[in-house]
């Protein structure tokens, strides 16, 4: 039997990334931070199939015992301060937990057992100002807050110990990929339980945004772990582009989701004077709050994934109507059940 080693298991990705290895005969092990109150986040409902281990990226120590204990075949290094906005804030730890602790998991596996292959959570957040468009392996960085440089060091750090060492070390670029289990943070599903709230509670707060003028090449998480995984069965360790290939705006998630619950949006005025409103009664449903606007922002992504689709034979198959759908739908299920 396989065994398989995830950081960041609680999180979107490692919920999904779980269930697939499960479902594959893996033996799934997870690094988990100690809280004072246990939570399992998004795998409570796998937590009697996996292997709980604690650690901490940061802390090499605990690094080594979790490959000893797990003596894994595959290591994804899912774990990471993972909202952007947040960087700013914490730009220090930011770059312990999304840069040093890469070296971290390599250097472990460099001294417990070189032969693990192991994949590194990359950004299309390392694109951040783009100097192409659309973006792939070959397009040139420009990371933009704290979170994107601290990843673009992961990235490098992967590949120079691949090229140092031999590792079998993987570098995924992921563009967005939200789901029903995204952190209430993120703009998609920001927006998607604000409207479940409406919706079901009738809540009339209109929802507090930044910038809609920000573009995103969203995916769903369930397709983007299969692409985690694939690199790993390769003959040879390589990075890898994983997006859907179109862009949106926030202005339009947030057409099409409020679509999705039976309700027509119209945008008025424009910068911070913008606002929403649903078109049939005129009320107020979205307001711009520049609270929400970053220091420094990424204002378009869009990724070519044709490498991962040749060698691959990766595709996604969920796309950007259908993802919108399943977020409101799941979160006005989840309010009507609450
Ligand atoms: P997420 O839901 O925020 O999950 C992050 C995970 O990292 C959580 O399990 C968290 O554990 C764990 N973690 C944080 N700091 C840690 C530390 N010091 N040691 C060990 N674990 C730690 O993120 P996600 O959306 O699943 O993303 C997974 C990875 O892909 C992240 O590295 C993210 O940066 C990267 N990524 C995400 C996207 C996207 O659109 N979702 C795109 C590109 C790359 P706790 O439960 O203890 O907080
Ligand atoms: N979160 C948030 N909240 N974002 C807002 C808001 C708001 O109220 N209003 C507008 N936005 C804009 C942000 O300025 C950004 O341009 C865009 O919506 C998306 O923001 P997030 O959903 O927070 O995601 P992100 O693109 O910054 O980062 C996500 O994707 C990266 C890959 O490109 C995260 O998952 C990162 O971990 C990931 O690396």
């Amino acid at each position: 039997m396989k065994r398989a080693l995830i950081s960041g298991i609680t999180g979107q990705d490692g919920s999904y990334l779980s269930e697939l290895l499960l479902s594959e005969g893996y033996e799934v092990y997870g690094l988990i931070r100690r809280k004072a109150k246990e939570d399992f986040g998004n795998v409570e409902h796998l937590k009697n199939q996996i292997h709980f281990i604690y650690g901490d990226v940061t802390d090499l120590a605990s690094l080594i015992l979790a490959l000893r204990e797990s003596n894994p075949d595959e290591v994804y290094n899912l774990a990471a301060q993972s909202f952007v906005k947040a960087s700013w804030d914490s730009p220090l730890s930011t770059a312990e937990i999304n840069a040093l602790g890469v070296t971290n998991f390599l250097e472990a596996i460099r001294q417990v057992n070189p032969k693990i292959h192991f994949y590194q959570a990359s950004t299309s957040e390392m694109f951040g100002k783009v100097q192409a468009i659309p973006q792939n392996e070959k397009t040139p960085f420009y990371p933009r807050s704290p979170y994107g440089v601290a990843k673009l060091y992961g990235h490098w750090i992967t590949i120079n110990y691949r090229e140092s060492y031999g590792l079998f070390a993987c570098s995924g670029i992921l563009f967005n990929h939200e789901s029903e289990r995204r952190g209430l943070e993120f703009v998609t599903r920001k927006i998607t339980h604000a409207i479940a709230r409406m919706v079901v509670q009738g809540d009339k707060t209109p929802i507090e945004l930044g910038n809609l003028n920000a573009k995103r090449d969203w995916g769903h998480s369930k397709d983007y772990v299969k692409a985690m995984h694939l690199m790993l069965l390769q003959a040879k360790p390589d990075d890898y582009v994983i997006a859907s290939g179109e862009t949106h705006s926030v202005r339009e998630f947030a057409y099409e989701a409020f679509k999705c619950a039976g309700i027509e949006i119209e945008f008025k005025g424009d910068n911070e004077n913008e606002i929403g409103v649903n078109k049939a009664t005129g009320e107020i449903l979205i307001k711009v709050n520049p609270k929400f606007y970053r220091p420094a922002e990424v204002e378009l992504l869009i990724g070519d994934a044709s490498k991962a689709e040749k060698v691959l034979h990766w595709q996604r198959e969920i796309d950007f109507k259908t993802l919108v759908k399943l977020m409101v739908e799941n979160d006005i299920n989840l309010l009507k059940n609450a």
